[in-house]
């Protein structure tokens, strides 16, 4: 079930950043320590390099500040931080406080964790707020997947990276940005792609990938129908980054021309909750979004979980 605003305030987005540790983790790198090789990744996942390091308190601040810089906002103008991860630093509190004391935020701060699907469910929360008076929301995807990655099982350490995304979004009066969304889970398929408190992530691979097909073109589809588009109006896809051949199918299933798809999982790996915004960030950078363009967000995790917005950029 796909739903529209219906709020008379919205959301726009008016600032953005990412933060990425600064060690490179390159594919031959990976091979000197597991029984692997550069050309089997390649081209089984797409991914060439992944950055490696730091915290998720550290990398979603440094991405919350850049955001906010570019917004031209001050820490104290924000009312709610909302931190999509899933490699929370503790369990208690929430990384979300620690990012708010870092930046000196004046507003609540609060984590959500969806899996891979966090920064698009954030963004939906985010939109909450914002229809219910707050002014301006920090929404940041960060994780360290390497905290929980066994370094030595070839079939999750290829595929991880850490990072943060980061994007302010203010209110204004009418529609905003955010024109639909849809949201799924299927708590029954939580033992496809899991991690126990002090463990190891664990996957199957084969069952995750058929199945992150099917979500994401389903979820897809009914983001733009609840707002009468289809695959054809997408300007910009910018999907969750988990493999390269994930995307190509969804792109080919969907209908939509694979130069259309924002691909960074080459440079970043999966980073979870902060792929999508790594991805964002990284097309609007590039003048790849203009106003008026239709953005399709779609993520996918685990949960499972799965969600889709679509945008209309400008505002
Ligand atoms: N390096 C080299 N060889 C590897 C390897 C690695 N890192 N990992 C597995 N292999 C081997 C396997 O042992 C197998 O060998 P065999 O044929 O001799 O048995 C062969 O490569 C194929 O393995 P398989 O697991 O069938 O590969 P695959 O094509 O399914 O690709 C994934 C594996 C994990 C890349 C793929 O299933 C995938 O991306 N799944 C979805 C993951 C995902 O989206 N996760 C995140 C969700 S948010």
């Amino acid at each position: 079930m796909a739903h529209a605003p219906t709020s008379a305030r919205g959301g726009v987005i008016t600032g953005w950043g990412i933060a990425v540790p600064d060690k490179v983790v390159t594919n031959d790198d990976l091979a000197t320590r597991m029984d692997t090789n550069d050309a089997w990744i390649v081209e089984r996942t797409g991914i060439r390099e992944r950055h490696i390091g730091g915290t998720t308190s550290g990398l979603a601040i440094e991405a919350g500040r850049a955001a906010l810089e570019r917004a031209g906002r001050r820490p104290d103008e924000i009312d709610a931080v909302v931190l999509a991860t899933t490699t929370p630093d503790q369990i208690v509190p929430g990384t979300s406080a620690s990012v708010q004391n870092g930046l000196g935020i004046a507003g609540g701060a609060f984590d959500v964790n969806a899996a891979c699907s966090g920064f698009v469910y954030g963004l939906t929360v985010a939109h909450g707020l914002l229809a219910t008076g707050a002014e301006r929301v920090l929404l940041v995807g960060a994780e360290t997947l390497s905290k929980i990655t066994d370094w030595d099982d070839r079939s999750i350490a290829v595929l991880v990276g850490d990072g943060a995304g980061a994007v302010v979004i203010e209110a204004v009066d009418g529609p905003g940005q955010l024109l639909s969304w849809q949201l799924g889970a299927d708590g029954s398929l939580r033992h496809l792609l899991e991690c126990d408190h002090g463990g190891y992530l664990s996957m199957a691979g084969k069952e995750v990938f058929r199945k992150a097909v099917r979500v994401v073109v389903e979820s897809s589809e009914a983001a733009l129908a609840e707002v009468g588009l289809s695959a054809a109006d997408v300007d910009v896809f910018v999907p969750h980054q988990a493999n390269l051949r994930i995307i190509s199918a969804a792109c080919e299933r969907l209908g939509i021309p694979e130069e259309r798809a924002v691909v960074v999982i080459d440079r970043y790996g999966n980073t979870s909750s902060a792929s999508i915004p790594l991805a964002l960030v990284d097309a609007l950078d590039a003048g790849r979004i203009s106003p008026g363009d239709h953005v399709l967000l779609s993520g996918f995790g685990g949960g499972m979980t799965w969600a889709s917005a679509v945008l209309r950029w400008g505002g």
